[in-house]
């Protein structure tokens, strides 16, 4: 089948997608989009998040059939090619990132949580994140990008 998607605001195509592809699978390998991490491709571990239509999703449980038509906002969305988004600055200067393996599934979330709730209080940003694991950093200092990232974002 066919899949056309709109994915960080440009048009994609992708041709003879098998049934059961996931949309992880053709950012990833069809369309060069490696931001987007697959860790364990059961939805576990967030590191594949994504912006579907306005929602936030693991990329590796939406079938590409099902996304076909779609707006996709993935990790490479969201700065530019020569500057960072305010939340890639604020997970930076945190310290947050370590192997970096869950950083872009993180990314997006927050990122995702901040447009909706630009000054979420640390019940709502560990609610939010609930579902990106991450091994290496024990967590604390992700609350602390994004308390930095909301401080940036928060109306004055
Ligand atoms: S790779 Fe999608 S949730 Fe882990
Ligand atoms: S920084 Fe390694 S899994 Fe999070």
């Amino acid at each position: 089948m066919r899949v056309q998607l709109t994915v960080n605001s440009r048009p994609y195509e992708a041709g003879d997608v098998w049934e059961g592809e996931s949309l992880l699978f053709v950012l990833r390998e069809r369309l060069g989009l490696w931001g987007s991490k697959n860790a364990c491709e059961q939805g576990e571990c967030g590191s594949c998040s994504v912006v579907l239509d306005g929602e936030l999703v693991c990329a590796c449980l939406v079938g590409a059939g099902q996304a076909n038509g779609s707006e996709v906002v993935t990790v490479e969305g969201l700065g530019g090619a020569d500057r960072l988004a305010a939340v890639q600055e604020a997970f930076l200067q945190a310290g947050a990132v370590q192997c970096g393996f869950c950083t872009p599934g993180l990314v997006v979330a927050t990122h995702e949580l901040l447009r909706r709730n630009p000054a979420p209080d640390d019940a709502e940003i560990r609610e939010a994140l609930a579902g990106n694991l991450c091994r290496c950093t024990g967590y604390e200092m992700i609350l602390d990008a994004v308390r930095l990232a909301a401080s940036w974002s928060a109306p004055k």
